[in-house]
């Protein structure tokens, strides 16, 4: 095995992760749909109950930008509720796009890059970061992913951003030390690092939007979330 996987591994924690190496560790790999339909099940999040918070918010919006669709939990959802806009994804892991191309491919228009690499000349009227997309950044690649929201977002247009509001409780995590936490199994772990909400508030107004509610949540497996409802 890799030597700096050996190290993490066995210090899950340390701060020099970054968003890229969360996709060489894991959501790269084929196991990772697999582990994230299970990770769902277990936060109570495959119910979809964070998209029936928000979708008073975006139902009426003509385009839509899913970032980071992972297995398609999102879209499902979206048109289970018969959202009538354009959905489209961006997804930087091949096995997730995979998975969505297969289930959805009529219904989006996928994006198979990085996020922090999309290059588009729309602009959306919504764009959903969910279940801790901003918590798969580092701390000091936060900002830099505010911004690029900003700039993927129309004037007048809705960022919603989901995300643990502790890194206490989450079923799957094996180290709760500050704000980090870390997942590790057999021959896979990532990294998340849970902002504040003042640091979250901080990131996302410094890249020029405006909070227009916040809401905290708890799902069916009585953990506690919260949605940022931002605007541009
Ligand atoms: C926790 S999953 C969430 C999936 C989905 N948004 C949901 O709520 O069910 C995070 C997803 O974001 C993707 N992702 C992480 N970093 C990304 C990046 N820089 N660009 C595009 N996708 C990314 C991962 O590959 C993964 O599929």
């Amino acid at each position: 095995m890799d030597k700096s996987i050996v190290t993490a591994l066995s210090n899950p924690h340390i701060p020099c992760w970054t968003n890229a190496s969360n996709q060489e560790t894991f959501y790269g790999r084929e196991l990772s749909v697999r582990l994230l339909r299970k990770y769902a099940v277990e936060t109570g999040l495959d119910t979809g109950c964070d998209i029936d918070l928000i979708f008073p918010y975006i139902r009426r919006s003509s385009s839509l930008l899913e970032v980071g669709g992972g297995y398609g939990r999102v879209v499902r959802k979206l048109l289970e509720k018969n959202y009538q806009g354009e959905i489209n994804v961006v997804e930087k892991s091949r096995v997730s796009c995979r998975e969505l191309a297969e289930n959805f491919q009529s219904n989006i228009v996928l994006n198979e890059t990085d996020i922090l690499k999309f290059k588009t000349e729309k602009q959306f009227q919504s764009v959903l970061s969910m279940w801790s997309g901003v918590a798969d950044f580092s701390r000091e690649e936060q900002q830099a992913y505010a911004s690029l929201l900003f700039s993927c977002c129309a004037p007048g247009g809705l960022l919603i951003l989901d995300t643990a509001n502790s890194n206490k409780n989450l079923p799957h995590a094996i180290s709760t030390e500050k704000q980090y936490y870390s997942i590790v199994g057999d021959g896979f772990f990532f990294n998340g690092y849970i902002a504040e909400k003042d640091e979250i508030l901080l990131n996302f107004q410094k890249a020029g939007f405006a909070l227009l509610d916040y809401l905290e949540y708890v799902t069916n497996k009585s953990i506690c979330r919260r949605i940022f409802v931002f605007q541009k």
